[in-house]
């Protein structure tokens, strides 16, 4: 069985590398797989791409198609034209997409109309936010995929709803939790450490980068002040490239964040797992906090990773200010939740993918 892999965007890079190992051990294993890596260049700082092939241990991809940034149409768009002239020198019996990026949705698309049979890894999450470009993605890709690895059974019951079949589904886990827990013996301390001198358990770290949060000076402005009066402990801020310029022209600069540049992953995981908890936009970082046992106050309205929520150390802060500075009570008090670890999300799901894949009749 031939396959391509796609990766362009960084959290997508932690979804893949643990898929590739396990393509690599069924190959060893004497299993009929053979993959080839492509990489869109949606992202392309090394900041954002190429420290995660290092540390994470991917391969080089075969082919990088520099797609870059843009609008969502350009972005999309140049992904499409220029895998389309991959797929089609280099034909494949399924093309594996993960997460829900710009990358995820434009080659599905592409696969589909070359008549290519497409896996969508983290298929079926939905916020039924559709002011989110990645709710778009999700629909999308899971309106066309053939099969579908899912990281929880709420993931499969949305799929159902849409029609899907049994035969495509696979509750799999979470690949980015393999990746977790693959690494957790690797992790090391970001130099931000020693130059501020932080203790553990005695810090916040905040992501954010969804345009709802960032792109809109005032909201971003109101944002990074409630964060600054109700820390009282330092917070470690690595600043995403979306989010620098905002970042750099606020009139009142917070005392307590600290900007840092993007880290890399294991700087990043050993921060989190140290830190008193979480601030975030993201997807993944719900993720991996519920996994860690590490508080994370979730600045979005809606999460289509409910489980973090419902099993997991997530919650939901949405705009609210007043919510935020009673969350910050809640940890600093050390009252928060303490959560668990939803099913399957036990450091096994590549293999799981990889054993279901080889026996699929394509
Ligand atoms: C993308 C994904 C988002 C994911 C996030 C993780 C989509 C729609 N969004 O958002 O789901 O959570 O990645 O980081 O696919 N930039 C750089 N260097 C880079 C890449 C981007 O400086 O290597 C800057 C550019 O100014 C660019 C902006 O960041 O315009 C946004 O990049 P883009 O890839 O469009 O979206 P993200 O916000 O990174």
């Amino acid at each position: 069985m031939k396959i391509t892999l796609i990766a362009g965007a960084r959290p997508n890079f932690m979804k893949i590398a643990p898929i590739i190992r396990a393509i690599e051990i069924a190959q060893k294993n004497g299993q009929e797989i053979h993959f080839r890596l492509v990489h869109t260049g949606q992202h392309y700082d090394d900041k954002l791409s190429k420290v995660f092939f290092e540390e994470l241990g991917i391969p080089e991809a075969q082919v990088n198609l520099g797609a870059g940034s843009g609008t969502q149409a350009e972005q999309t768009g140049k992904i499409m034209i220029e895998f389309e002239k991959d797929l089609i020198a280099n034909p494949v019996d399924l093309v594996v997409v993960v997460g829900d990026v710009n990358s995820t949705m434009a080659c599905t698309i592409v696969a589909k109309k070359l008549n290519t049979k497409v896996a969508h890894v983290e298929g079926g999450i939905r916020s039924f936010d559709m002011a989110m470009p990645e709710e778009i993605n999700r629909i999308v890709t899971d309106s066309l995929a053939d099969y579908f690895f899912t990281t929880s059974l709420v993931a499969n019951e949305n799929l159902k709803k849409t029609g899907t079949k049994d035969s495509q589904l696979f509750f799999v886990g979470n690949t980015m939790i393999d990746s977790l827990i693959a690494n957790l013996t690797k992790i090391r301390k970001p130099t931000i450490w020693d130059e501020v001198k932080l203790q553990a358990g005695n810090y916040f770290v905040l992501t954010l980068h969804r345009p709802s949060n960032v792109d809109d000076l005032t909201k971003f402005s109101k944002l990074m002040e409630s964060i600054d009066n109700g820390s009282g402990v330092p917070v470690i801020f690595p600043v995403h490239p979306r989010t620098r310029k905002n970042f750099s022209v606020l009139t009142n600069k917070p005392l307590n964040i600290i900007p840092v540049d993007p880290l890399s992953y294991l700087e990043f995981i050993y921060l989190i797992k140290n830190g008193k908890a979480v601030i975030t936009d993201s997807g993944g970082v719900q993720e991996e906090t519920t996994v860690l046992g590490i508080p994370c106050i979730t600045l979005r309205n809606n999460t289509e990773r409910p489980e973090t929520v419902s099993i997991g150390t997530n919650e939901m802060i949405g705009e609210n200010m007043d919510s935020l500075a009673d969350a910050f009570k809640k940890v600093n008090a050390g009252n928060w939740k303490k959560g668990a670890i939803p099913e399957l999300w036990d450091g096994r799901t590549a293999q799981r993918i990889v054993d279901i894949l080889v026996k699929l009749k394509l």
